[in-house]
């Protein structure tokens, strides 16, 4: 087979260039040496920098594209200077003009044929399209999370807003204990329906205005159980059905409706099973008045340890003492409005 004449160093073969192919790429492509100056930039990378071949060629990476950790040991370029191979990350990559656009990033070795780290390549994709996709999936998801909470609080008035005030203590309390962003909107997912499984029991046991009989009782036990079969087989991407199939769960196997003790009780679950006795002590339900915001934290750190988780009291104590949520008969937060982005949204 005939080898293929080469043109230039930059030519592949039957007329393709490298270069040329490099700024027909949809993804932005660099390519800087060993001290950090820009060699070579594709044009989607101009395009989703915003910076210009002429001004970035010849430039340190780091004054031309500056980012958070530009000089630092954790800067991506820093790290592959060192020895790493490799790197993949999620991160914003930020454009002259301001705009920041949502990308994967891999930065990587460039190596020489024989082996010697000679630059470090970065290629990011614009991951724009797709964050918008997922946004507006996570607004409907929240929509629809939201809707459900409505019904079940239309059904059982009495406890009208609970669900929210739960979710919002909930919030503050995985806050207090160092839960991700993400991981936080999955307890707040759950936390907002947590009493669906309510659905099936009679408007006339739910509103009962006096104490129930024991089958009465079994029958609103049950919604743990309700939820989880209506839940379980919708892939979220928490454990919302576990959550909510263990928030009347004990520590010390004391709850229903498994009798799960300790560890084998999700964390997400000893946060709402708390935050729900917080709230039902406080609040007022139609076979007792509201008893007080001291009686209710009274009654958690009495089981501190026992029915209750103690980190989890503790943060609860915390938030509850310190003002950081204040748990009002009315309030609430839309998650539909409160999921897309991490915007604060105390009431
Ligand atoms: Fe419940």
């Amino acid at each position: 087979m005939e080898t293929p004449q080469r043109k230039s160093p930059g030519a592949i073969g039957a007329g393709l260039d490298a270069l040329q192919v490099l700024d027909a790429l949809p993804d932005a492509v660099m390519v800087i040496d060993l001290d950090f100056t820009v060699r070579y930039v594709n044009a989607a990378y101009t395009v989703l920098s915003g910076v210009p071949r002429s001004q970035a060629v010849g430039s340190r990476c780091h004054d031309v594209f500056p980012g958070d950790r530009c000089r630092t040991p954790g800067c991506p370029m820093n790290r592959i200077a060192r020895g790493l191979e490799q790197l993949r990350y999620e991160g914003d990559k930020h454009c002259a003009c301001g705009r920041s656009a949502p990308g994967i990033v891999t930065t990587r070795a460039y190596r020489t044929a024989d082996g010697d780290l000679a630059g470090i390549i970065e290629i990011v994709s614009d991951m724009t399209p797709l964050y918008e996709s997922r946004e507006r999936f996570r607004k409907a998801m929240g929509g629809v999370i939201q809707a459900m909470s409505l019904t079940i609080e239309k059904r059982y008035p009495y406890t009208a807003g609970h669900q929210r005030r739960v979710t919002k203590l909930c919030r503050a309390i995985a806050e207090e204990l160092g839960f991700s962003w993400e991981r936080t909107q999955g307890l707040r997912m759950a936390a907002a329906i947590h009493d669906l499984g309510k659905i099936l029991v009679p408007a006339a046991i739910l509103n009962r205005a006096g104490e129930l009989s024991e089958p009465e009782m079994a029958i609103i036990r049950a919604h743990p159980q309700t939820a989880y079969d209506i839940l379980k087989d919708i892939d979220f991407p928490w454990p919302l059905a576990q959550t909510i199939y263990q928030h009347h769960e004990r520590l010390d196997g004391s709850g229903y409706p498994q009798g799960l003790t300790g560890d084998a009780i999700l964390l997400e679950a000893r946060i709402l099973a708390v935050a729900d006795v917080v709230d039902a002590i406080t609040c007022f339900r139609s076979y007792r008045p509201a008893v007080g915001l001291e009686a209710a934290l009274a009654e958690i750190q009495a089981q501190r340890g026992k029915q209750f988780d103690p980190q989890v009291v503790d943060a609860c104590v915390a938030v509850l003492t310190q003002g950081r949520v204040v748990l009002q008969p009315r309030d609430g937060i839309p998650m539909a409005r409160a999921l897309p982005a991490q915007a604060e949204e105390e009431s």
